[in-house]
């Protein structure tokens, strides 16, 4: 059994992970092992409400210096008569590549929608301040596309706060300032700055594999508790702490639909995270039902789970709107 927390990011710690040092999960789970010398990742989220990926956009994701990685969703349920969004998400494991691609592409990104809603979503963990899931080591996701590989099964997990003691920084650092968030209007253009850190999930699931009873079970009944889940942060999520949450359903080259969603959502603090996650009969529900249909499935599920977290300085942050629907991104806690 390893330790989520790599050797070289190992410190004394100050602050004690949640279960003892003997604890086992009852079942295995991997993180995304970086090379020594990643330093600091970078996650950038563009998105466009006109409903139709531009072809620019997979041109600049495919520019000198564009991201390692990058996929791309669309809403998993749209809302009746609400904007039809296309999201793109970048990963960078080299940040003077990640600046340079910036400074050439966001203005242009910015200024091409003609009233359409265009907005950039960034953030860039120290690597420290960052952490993953993952249910199966094979086929990674998001950010783990850049990694050198997988862990062996780790120990921080299967316990809440599992997702905190997974994250570096936590050895010495309560991982808590959250701040009030300051709007910028130029024009049309509404730069959101939150005065404190801000946390990112991205939680996402593969049902590409899973067949019989087992999709049966995932679309008829997982799938259901984690659309209400979404729909309640999306709709009532300030409540709880989470600035926004999209749910999303990854599309492939040509646009059509695969069987990979994924929800991401902007916290005012891991701390909120954990709140909703451990305690809110939302997420609660979507627990219970996939541990009804693990046990079902005693030779293990062919359902993939994975997430990846991060949690943001002011400074690692750049949130930028443009003619979006006034509820876009954190766009909402401007409002
Ligand atoms: C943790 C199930 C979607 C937030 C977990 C764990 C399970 C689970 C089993 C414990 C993992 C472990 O430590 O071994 C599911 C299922 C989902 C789903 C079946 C969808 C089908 C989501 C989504 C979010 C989310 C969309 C957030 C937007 C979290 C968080 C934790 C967690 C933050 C970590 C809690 C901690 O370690 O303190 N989930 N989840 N989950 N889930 Fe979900």
């Amino acid at each position: 059994m390893e330790s989520a927390i790599p050797p070289q990011l190992s410190v004394p710690r100050v602050r004690h992970p949640r279960v003892p040092d003997d604890y086992e999960p009852r079942f295995p789970s991997f993180v995304a092992r970086h090379r020594t010398s990643v330093r600091r990742l970078v996650m950038a989220y563009l998105g466009t409400q006109e409903g139709r990926s531009p072809a620019w956009l997979d041109a600049a994701m495919n520019a000198p210096d564009g991201p390692r990685h990058h996929d791309r969703a669309v809403p998993a349920w749209p809302e009746p008569g609400g904007p039809r969004d296309v999201v793109a998400v970048g990963y960078w494991d080299d940040t003077a590549a990640f600046d340079r691609w910036f400074t050439r592409h966001r203005e242009a990104w910015l200024s091409g929608g003609a009233g359409d809603g265009r907005w950039v979503e960034v953030v860039r963990p120290a690597i420290e301040r960052y952490e993953t899931i993952f249910g199966r080591r094979s086929r990674p996701e998001g950010v783990a596309v850049l990694a050198a590989g997988f862990s062996g099964p780790v120990r921080e997990h299967g316990y809440w706060g599992g997702m905190r003691d997974r994250m570096p920084a936590s050895q010495v650092d309560p991982l808590h300032d959250p701040g009030p968030v300051d709007v910028e209007r130029r024009g049309d253009r509404v730069r959101v700055r939150p005065r404190g850190s801000v946390c990112l999930i991205r939680s996402g699931q593969d049902w590409t594999d899973s067949g019989g009873q087992e999709r049966r079970a995932y679309l008829g009944e997982i799938e259901p508790a984690l659309r209400e889940g979404m729909e309640f942060l999306r709709d009532r999520g300030r409540g709880v702490g989470c600035l926004a949450n999209r749910y999303l359903r990854v599309v492939d080259a040509a646009g059509r639909p695969t069987d990979r969603s994924y929800g991401v959502g902007w916290w005012r603090s891991l701390a909120d995270l954990e709140r909703w996650s451990e305690s809110h009969p939302t997420h609660l529900a979507i627990f219970s039902a996939f541990g009804r249909l693990a046990a079902a499935r005693r030779d293990g599920l062919e359902l993939r789970l994975y997430h990846e977290v991060a949690v943001a300085n002011p400074d690692e942050q750049w949130f930028e709107y443009v003619d979006c629907h006034p509820r876009t991104g954190l766009l909402a806690v401007a409002d």
